[in-house]
């Protein structure tokens, strides 16, 4: 299954992502996940990343279009994938449709997780994050057993840097001025199916699910 989940910050892309890529038997591609990674490593695009991951605006559409088509398109991906938080722009959705017509493997399907601006701030601002294995929990609605511990692998939790009250909001704005428009996009093309996620995790990991079985 090729699938991609479209929503904004805090919808619960990552969280619903790394479920469904297990049960789908599918490679978890999240350009957030990568970004971060390089940044850690200092390598150069990391460095050029920071700046705009920092502010809550996006990074230049080349500079992603390489990082995750090379990925795509490597035999990692070849059983399945699973998108999220790319694509982002129109530009991207193109490049990423040119390629994956390149190689005959079109996609399945879109999910639009929809969520309240409200809502997901408070989640946002609740969110701890492993930094070994991107384990995702939140203080109020999925705590770890142990406070500030990862359940699988023990290491201390994180705060992701951008989840501070002003960045979210600019994340926020960049979400809907850049890439809300991809729901009209992927509509245009017959592959989406938009949800509610303002509902409990199980909740919406189900109206995935339906979706894409063709019952959403
Ligand atoms: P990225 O890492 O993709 O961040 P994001 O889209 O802003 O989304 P988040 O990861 O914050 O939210 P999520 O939807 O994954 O929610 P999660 O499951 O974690 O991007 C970061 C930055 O990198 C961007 O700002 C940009 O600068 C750059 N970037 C990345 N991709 C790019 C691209 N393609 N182009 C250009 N720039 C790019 O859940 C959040 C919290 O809520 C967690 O604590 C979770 O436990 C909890 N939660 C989840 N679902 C529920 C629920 N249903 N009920 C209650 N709690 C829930
Ligand atoms: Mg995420």
């Amino acid at each position: 299954m090729r699938l991609v989940l479209l929503g904004p910050p805090g919808a619960g892309k990552g969280t619903q992502s790394s479920r469904l890529a297990t049960e789908l038997r599918a490679v978890h591609l999240s350009s957030g996940d990568i970004l971060r990674a390089e940044r850690k490593s200092q390598t150069e695009l990391g460095k050029l990343a920071q700046t705009f991951m920092d502010a809550g605006s996006l990074v230049p559409d080349d500079l992603i279009l390489r990082m995750m088509i090379c990925r795509i398109s490597g035999p990692e991906a070849s059983g399945g994938f699973v998108l999220d938080g790319f694509p982002r722009t129109i530009p991207q959705a193109e490049g990423l449709d040119e390629r994956l017509a390149m190689l005959k493997r079109p996609i399945d399907r879109v999910v639009s997780i929809n969520a309240d601006d409200s809502v997901v701030s408070r989640r946002l601002t609740g969110r701890w994050t492993c930094p070994k294995d991107s384990s995702v929990f939140n203080e109020s609605y999925s705590p770890p057993r142990r406070a500030g511990v990862c359940d699988l692998c023990g290491t201390a939790l994180v705060r992701r840097k951008d989840d501070e009250p002003q960045v979210v909001s600019q994340r926020l704005t960049t979400y809907h001025a850049e890439t809300r428009p991809l729901i009209d996009y992927y509509r245009g093309r017959g592959v989406l199916t938009s949800i509610d996620g303002n509902a409990e995790i199980d909740d919406v990991y189900a109206r995935i699910v339906a979706a894409c079985r063709g019952n959403g």
